[in-house]
């Protein structure tokens, strides 16, 4: 029989939910400790799993007492150094956190540096890549019918520091995970600054990747608006484009690609309840096996934060940036002295809600 690997899951809100209930439906975990600050949502997941599960509004003793084989925490992108330095410290096989990597170069740069020193795995939850019309384009745009592929572009009215981690991660998955050289963008709009995810209202850039394909990114408030797509979170494209044609997939809104074999298209939509348990499966493969690395580690992800901080640092200095980034920097502190008082315009009276 297969091992069962034990999971302490700090954080319990949506996203800490999310995975609670897929490694609790899995044959392979067993979450044996959940903590988070707030007690009455401690004692309602407490309550909700029952057994012998421990709970505890303070995640280090409970992971010293514990020591799970995996360290899993759903917290805010602020909060990730103590977390991992946490996981390592209780002995973790692997880490499994939230996108994004981090709020910053610096933070990203010293989460690096625990991770590599330590030699723990770790995953970052990009996990709309296991939607089927997701997977549908990376197996389109992997077959060689689009031909040769020049541009990849992606887009989300959802602001930066939700939506860029996912996008970048997809982008650089379509691209064979091609390394970046450089990136250039602009900014507009504080409103989002203040956020507890704190982003400019819209950023645009471009990623120059080693293999030649140029990276085109698009989020917030000035994004094109997706309206045949309902939900508005939703409304993201990314859109793989070589010679030989097309494929984008929608969060939201299926896939469609038009090549030399005709017009395609396919339904899809981004699905916590059935992306999370295959993300989470992953981990128990590459437990498992060294060999069966997971789509979603960290290596991968710290090269999307790179491209992100990069963006940040073009807005902030003009001009190119080089990447990798060899230094770290607080870009968003940088950025609030740059965009006060900058009024963004939308895209789309759609995005108003969310930008007024
Ligand atoms: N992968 C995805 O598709 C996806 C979707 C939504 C959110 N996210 C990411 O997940 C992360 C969490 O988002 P969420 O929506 O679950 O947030 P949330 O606010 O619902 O939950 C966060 C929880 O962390 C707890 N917490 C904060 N500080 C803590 C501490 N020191 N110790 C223990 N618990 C602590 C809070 O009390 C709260 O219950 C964010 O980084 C967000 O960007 C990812």
């Amino acid at each position: 029989m297969s091992k069962k690997y034990s999971v302490v899951v700090v954080g319990l809100g949506k996203r800490g939910g999310h995975h609670i209930s897929a490694f609790q439906a899995s044959d392979r975990f067993e979450v044996v400790g959940i903590c988070d600050i707030d007690e009455d949502r401690l004692a309602k997941t407490k309550a909700e799993l029952g057994g012998d599960v421990q709970a505890s509004t303070d995640a280090a003793p409970l992971t010293t007492s514990l020591k799970p084989d995996v360290f899993c925490f759903c917290t805010m992108p602020h909060l990730r150094e103590p977390f991992i330095k946490m996981g390592i410290d209780g002995g973790a096989k692997l880490i499994a956190f939230e996108k994004p990597v981090a709020d910053s170069s610096a933070a990203g740069l010293a989460v690096k540096k625990l991770i590599d020193d330590s030699g723990v795995k770790a995953v970052v939850s990009h996990q709309h890549r296991y939607g089927p019309h997701y997977a549908k384009v990376a197996e389109i745009a992997k077959s060689g019918v689009l031909g040769n592929v020049h541009t990849i572009y992606a887009s989300s009215p959802g602001w930066m520091m939700h939506m860029a981690s996912h996008m970048i991660d997809y982008m650089r998955e379509y691209n064979g995970n091609a390394g970046a050289e450089w990136v250039m963008a602009q900014a507009a709009g504080d409103g989002k600054l203040g956020d507890n995810h704190p982003s400019p209202d819209y950023i645009a850039g471009f990623v120059q990747f080693a293999n030649g394909v140029r990276g085109v990114l698009e989020l917030g408030a000035g994004a094109p608006n997706v309206p045949e797509v309902g939900k508005w979170w939703g409304r993201n494209r990314i859109r793989v484009m070589g010679d030989g044609g097309y494929a984008e997939v929608l969060t939201n809104g299926g896939w469609r690609a038009v090549t030399g074999d005709g017009v395609a298209s396919g339904e899809g939509a981004m699905n916590y309840a059935h992306d999370t348990p295959l993300y989470v499966q992953d981990m128990a493969e590459w437990l498992d096996d060294d060999s069966k690395v997971h789509p979603c580690n960290f290596e991968s992800a710290y090269e999307g934060m790179e491209i992100m901080a990069g963006l940040l640092r073009s807005v902030i200095d003009g001009g190119q940036v080089a990447l990798p980034l060899t230094d770290g920097r607080n870009e968003l502190e940088e950025l609030r002295k740059k965009l006060a008082g900058s009024k963004v315009l939308l895209a789309s009276p759609d995005h108003a809600a969310e930008y007024s």
